[in-house]
């Protein structure tokens, strides 16, 4: 069924949403958590959470960042062109929120959010050891966003290939990862939302032809 004009709240971005809130980030949602941890170029361990993230290739695979302005993360991926993906799940979440306070590079948020280091094996930024999985990258790229008139973003794009993966066996059921027994978070819309997968709100449906 159609809907009426009237039923739908339709604006142009670049004039204003016209609501309290820009619902943007509620409509493309949940999100992935990119939950990134870099060393600086002198070696201080770095965490951050980023919701502007996903994979974008599995051949190879290819995951991607993107920060508003050159935080710490992108800095550091910048210098020494590696970081490292972790796995949000629910236990962790409180964690994840913590390291994802502005505090200055010299911080380490590993110690900051409470949370212990595994060394990664290819790369040198440590894994989140707690987390059920983590992807070790190199970095392919940097990219500056910018819109259609040519104008700089307020975003850049850290894109990285997964060097080395790491997953806790306890989610591994008959050599499948069991991503709702791992109860992974994403990103909802506003400030303060958040969505839990878990075995309960998962389901299967074959792809046409599969
Ligand atoms: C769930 C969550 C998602 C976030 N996503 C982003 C993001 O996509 N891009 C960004 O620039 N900041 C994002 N932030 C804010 C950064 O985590 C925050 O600015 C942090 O201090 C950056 O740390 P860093 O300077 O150590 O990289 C997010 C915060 C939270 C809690």
């Amino acid at each position: 069924m159609l809907l009426a004009m009237d039923d739908i709240h339709f604006y142009e971005p670049s004039t204003g949403h016209g609501l309290p809130h820009d619902p943007f980030k509620a409509i493309v949602a949940p999100r992935p958590i990119g939950w990134i941890s870099t060393l600086s170029a002198s070696g201080i361990p770095n965490l951050a959470p980023y919701s502007f993230f996903n994979a974008i290739c599995d051949t190879p695979p290819i995951i991607a960042f993107s920060s508003s302005g050159p935080k710490d993360s992108l800095t550091n991926a910048e210098a020494t062109g590696e970081f490292v993906w972790n796995m949000v799940t629910r236990a962790l979440a409180e964690a994840m929120n913590a390291s994802s306070a502005p505090v200055p590079p010299e911080t380490d948020e590993f110690t900051l959010a409470g949370l212990q280091t595994a060394p990664s094996r290819i790369v040198e930024p440590p894994r989140v050891a707690a987390s059920p999985a983590s992807l070790e990258c190199r970095l392919l790229q940097i990219v500056e966003l910018h819109d259609l008139d040519g104008q700089p973003a307020a975003y850049q794009l850290a894109i990285g290939q997964v060097v080395g993966v790491h997953i806790d066996r306890a989610y591994l059921r008959d050599g499948l990862f069991d991503t709702g027994a791992a109860h992974p978070i994403m990103r909802a819309g506003y400030r303060d939302e958040y969505v839990e997968a878990t075995p309960e709100t998962m389901f299967r449906m074959m792809r046409p032809g599969a």
